[in-house]
Formats: structure tokens, sequence, C-alpha cells
């Protein structure tokens, strides 16, 4: 089973989508193994969004992801980060596909309502960086 995280970002918080987009991901069959909702310091965002330094929106995303709450989690499950990132649909919801979580729900290339790893070695970086290791569960569900 691979972990991924992922940031119900504050677009999301704000819309009161946080619901209905963790439903789907629990509908998809993905269990949650960790769940919070925090207010992101500058220093956790720019470590967050390290790989963007430097690039022009860099400063708007990290005004972005600290301007209100966030949702963050782990979900657990057979393919995890491929699933997720392939439920998200393409980072800009212009693009996105309609059926895709962007596709449906967002018209932005910043403000695309939620974060999944994209890789492996970043969702073990990036579930390190948000939880502390006690608050990652494991536990077993039917199915
Ligand atoms: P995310 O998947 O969290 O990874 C990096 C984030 O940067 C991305 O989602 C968007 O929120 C944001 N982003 C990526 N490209 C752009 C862009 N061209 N302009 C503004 N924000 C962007």
């Amino acid at each position: 089973m691979q972990k991924t995280l992922i940031i119900l970002k504050p677009d999301c918080v704000q819309r009161r989508l946080a619901g209905e987009i963790i439903a789907r991901f629990e509908a998809k069959g993905l269990r949650i193994a960790a769940l919070k909702l925090i207010q992101v310091d500058r220093a956790l965002g720019e470590k967050h969004y390290a790989e963007h330094a430097g690039k022009p929106f860099f400063e708007g995303l990290i005004d972005f992801i600290t301007g209100g709450p966030v949702v963050v989690g782990v979900l657990e499950g057979n393919e995890a980060i491929s699933v997720v990132r392939s439920m998200l649909g393409a980072t800009n919801g212009v693009a996105a596909a309609p059926g895709t979580i962007r596709g449906d729900f967002s018209i932005s290339k910043q403000n695309n309502l939620v974060h999944g790893s994209d890789s492996p070695e970043s969702a073990t970086r990036e579930i390190a960086l948000w939880f502390k290791p006690g608050e990652v569960v494991d536990y077993t569900v039917a199915g």
C-alpha cells in the first residue's frame, strides 16, 4: 500500500468543498491515515514549495497557501499517488478535464483546490514535513 499527502488548500476550505472532495477520495477506496486543519506559516509553506522558489508565481503562491486554513491529510491505498493525481486533473483548472476535481471545481492555475504528492520521494518528504510519526495511523479496513 502506498501513502500520499493531500492538502485541501485555502480556496477549498473557504468554498466549503473539503467534505465533498474528501468524500470523493473515500468513495474511490482510499483510506484516511491522517487528517488535520491547520493555519500554515510562511516557513512551512516555503519548505513545502521549495522546488518552486525563484519562479515568478512563488511569492503569490506562499501568500495564497498561508492566506487561510488548510486541511492536510495522508491517504493510503493501491497506487495512491497516481490515483490521487489523476483524480485531481491538470494543474491549471482551465485545462483540467471535466470529471476531475479541478476540472469540476477550478478555473485557476493557482487556486486549484488540492495538492497531491507527485512521486514516492515527494510523498515521503511531504508526509514527514506535515506530520509527526505518531499522527499517521496504521489500521486495517475491510475490503
Ligand atoms: P500544486 O500541485 O500544489 O503544486 C504547485 C502549485 O503552484 C500548484 O499546485 C498551483 O497552486 C501553483 N502554480 C503552479 N503553476 C502556477 C502558475 N503558473 N501560476 C500560479 N500558480 C501556479
